[in-house]
């Protein structure tokens, strides 16, 4: 006789349900509902599995997707009732589905909830990752958008935010455009270690009963550029790995890294002090107190915002560490940590998106900036080598010319000529090469990946073909789901 216990899916060996006190602190449906649909995707595959392996007969399994086609409707219609005391997602699916049908009671045959959530954890984040992963070809877009605007706007390089050499604007945004790159890259290597299957891996040690993994992998899409079915190979690393969650966060932690960097290059060029960039009124907001004021405050969020996605990995790896072998249930707190990075890196490349493409780039204020001639100093340098002068000697000699002119209040543009030819008869030109300005002198860059004005044209046009030319879900292991 089963005990009082008894309204819990393993209420038969208990005399009492567990304490209020108790269900609160361990319930996760208020968060794991986030699962619901791709629970349902699970739960219809390993029907499917269950049916063709004879466990369940032809009709049953076409009730119990009868039955979940309903209850994920009432899901999506939110006429779907959650009962806290079912504890998650997936037993308030179950015990739904069940008052449907009583096939419903079936549908746990061979499989463990620590398979299960493994799984609906896996389908979730492979969707999320394709849709981050768009998220940041649209900042991509945006930034070279801008990039293409003003390809030949001339701004200062900074290096420990002294100026430090001429380059572009282009070149400046095509810097993140990179770095967005490798960020999408290893999304895309986190994808293809989420694309594995544990269904089938029970609650630790497999299932005495006839399972067809390869069935449930196959139908779920975790399969490979080929179409071979990916299952986990050890049921006991399979129901305990969260390493593609934390993989997931690392990778969004390092994007997250890059937007802040991005925004706090925007804030400074905000700044009156930069003066190089301004912000659409819809991307600011004003001060209580000081009617002048418009701030930043989108960028300064996803600066904010980097802290928490940063904590959130590190809180799962502290989670993970030290966990014994196999499931333990600690596990659970796995999902905010992944819901909340994932909600907040989406927004902040929505957002940043949006901030670059309604941003204005003040190009008089660059190319302004960027006149400073003591910027051209290592030119000046690079012309006394090409006259045969060793580098560390023409190092000195332009740093005496820097030094001579910060005696007499001025900076090397003002040095005349005749002040140049005392310091060495090579420095002739000295005086030349700096009224060129720094425009003339990003042409007479020509290393690979320098802000030459040609060289950066052919990055943004490089750039465009791969972005537009780019299959969805390029480079990785095909989804057959989404083909
Ligand atoms: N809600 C649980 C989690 O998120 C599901 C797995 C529970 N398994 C168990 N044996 N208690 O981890």
């Amino acid at each position: 006789m089963a005990g009082t216990g008894a309204n819990t899916p393993w209420g038969g060996r208990f005399h009492e349900p567990p304490e209020e006190k108790v269900r609160r602190f361990t319930e996760s449906v208020s968060f794991d509902r986030r699962l619901a649909e791709h629970d349902i995707r699970g739960s219809l595959a390993h029907a499917r599995m269950l049916a063709s392996s004879s466990l369940i007969t032809a009709q049953e399994c076409s009730d119990i997707q009868g039955g979940l086609a309903k209850i994920a409707a009432d899901i999506r219609d939110g006429r779907f009732t959650w009962r806290e005391d079912l504890e998650d997602v997936h037993m308030n699916i179950e015990a739904a589905l069940t008052e449907i049908t009583p096939a419903g009671a079936k549908l746990h045959t061979a499989r463990s909830r620590n398979d299960q959530v493994a799984t609906a954890m896996r389908l979730w984040l492979k969707d999320e990752i394709r849709a981050q992963q768009a998220a940041i070809r649209r900042l991509q877009g945006s930034l070279l958008r801008a990039a293409s605007d003003q390809p030949g706007a001339v701004m200062p390089g900074y290096t420990h935010m002294q100026r430090a050499q001429p380059v572009s604007l282009a070149h400046h945004l095509l810097a993140y455009v990179e770095m967005l790159d490798r960020d999408h890259g290893r999304l895309g290597d986190a994808f293809a270690r989420t694309n594995v299957c544990p269904l089938g891996c029970g609650a630790i040690a497999g299932s005495t009963l006839p399972v067809d993994r390869e069935f449930t992998a196959r139908d779920l899409g975790f399969v490979d550029a080929r179409g071979r079915p990916r299952i986990a190979m050890n049921s006991m690393d399979a129901v305990s790995d969260r390493d593609f969650v934390a993989e997931f966060l690392a990778s969004a932690a390092l994007c997250a890294v890059h937007l802040s960097r991005l925004a706090e290059d925007l804030i400074l060029w905000c700044s009156a002090e930069f003066g190089f960039a301004r912000l659409a009124d819809a991307h600011t907001t004003g001060s209580s107190l000081m009617p002048q004021k418009k701030n930043p405050d989108v960028p300064e969020l996803v600066r904010g915002k980097c802290g928490r996605v940063t904590g959130n990995l590190v809180a799962l790896l502290v989670t993970l560490k030290g966990l014994p072998m196999t499931y333990n249930r600690d596990l659970q707190e796995d999902k905010q940590r992944l819901f909340d990075t994932a909600d907040t890196l989406r927004d902040s490349l929505d957002l940043m998106a949006d901030v670059v493409a309604g941003a204005q780039f003040n190009g008089k204020a660059m190319r302004r900036a960027a006149s400073d001639p003591s910027a051209l100093a290592t030119d000046i340098a690079d012309d006394l080598v090409r006259r045969g002068v060793p580098f560390r000697e023409a190092h000195r000699l332009v740093g005496t010319a820097v030094r001579i002119a910060q005696d007499s209040g001025r900076d090397i543009g003002g040095l005349e000529r005749e002040e140049w030819l005392a310091i060495s008869p090579a420095l002739a030109s000295a005086a030349d090469l700096l009224r060129s300005g720094a425009r003339r002198r990003l042409d007479a860059r020509t290393s690979a990946g320098s802000p030459n004005p040609r060289l950066v044209r052919k990055e943004i046009a490089r750039w465009r073909r791969l972005l537009r030319d780019e299959p969805p879900t390029a480079g990785h292991p095909k989804d057959t789901r989404d083909a």
